[in-house]
């Protein structure tokens, strides 16, 4: 089978600081979540799913303190997690239904597979957390473009199981560590449309002095 992604060369090799490409150009131009009501199967096999997160961790990093780590939620680990999630969720607000149980127990089953990036800061004295978060969001943006071109759609949400000290627990978070979101891998079932965005003119200024 060929590679989906090229093996990442040895520290030291002479790399290119740019790669001129209208693939590249028109892929980054038009790219597009998945709706999270459309994301079926297949999921990347586990092979695939792990050239997608070591393609997706290539991204700024200062001072190389890989500042993030993948939890990732396949087959049955889903069910068992939503069902936690639901005990997680009675825990945290005595007001939730059995109707808002059954859908927190529904989130994990949107996608045959689910990523959750955590964002890992490290403490070298030196490095701000902002910086390492920032660094967290480049590689969430990033395993999206990895999946979108290994051929998988992918949507990237956090919701309340993100914000959450009782689901940090049931995954096993340390301290300082946070969801930095879930990402919802699969196939698409239903392509998604054109949504509306901003007009780039309105964000930029240019700084005159
Ligand atoms: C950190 C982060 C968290 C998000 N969480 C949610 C979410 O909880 N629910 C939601 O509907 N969209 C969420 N989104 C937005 C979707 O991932 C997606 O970007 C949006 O639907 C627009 O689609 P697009 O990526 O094709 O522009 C989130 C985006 C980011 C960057």
């Amino acid at each position: 089978m060929t590679k989906l992604f090229p093996d990442a060369p040895s520290v030291g090799t002479a790399m290119k600081a740019t790669q001129e490409s209208e693939a590249a150009r028109t892929f980054l131009a038009l790219r597009r979540s998945a709706n999270k009501a459309s994301i079926g199967g297949p999921a990347p096999d586990p092979d695939t799913l792990d050239a997608i997160l070591a393609a997706a961790t290539r991204v700024p990093d200062h001072r190389r303190l890989s500042p993030w780590r993948f939890i990732v939620l396949e087959g049955d680990a889903r069910k068992t997690f939503g069902e936690k999630a639901a005990e997680v969720h009675r825990q945290e607000n005595s007001f939730a239904s059995d109707e808002d149980l059954e859908a927190t127990r529904a989130l994990p089953m949107r996608a045959p597979c689910v990523v959750v990036l955590i964002s890992s800061p490290k403490d070298d004295n030196k490095t701000p957390v902002w910086e390492q978060e920032l660094s967290a969001g480049a590689l969430g943006h990033n395993l999206l473009l990895a999946a979108n071109a290994a051929g998988f759609a992918g949507c990237w949400l956090t919701e309340w199981i993100s914000f959450s000290s009782g689901i940090n627990q049931v995954l096993g978070l340390e301290k300082g560590e946070r969801i930095a979101g879930y990402f919802y891998l699969g196939t698409a079932t239903a392509d998604p449309q054109e949504r509306a965005r901003p007009d780039p003119q309105s964000l930029i200024s240019r700084w005159t002095g």
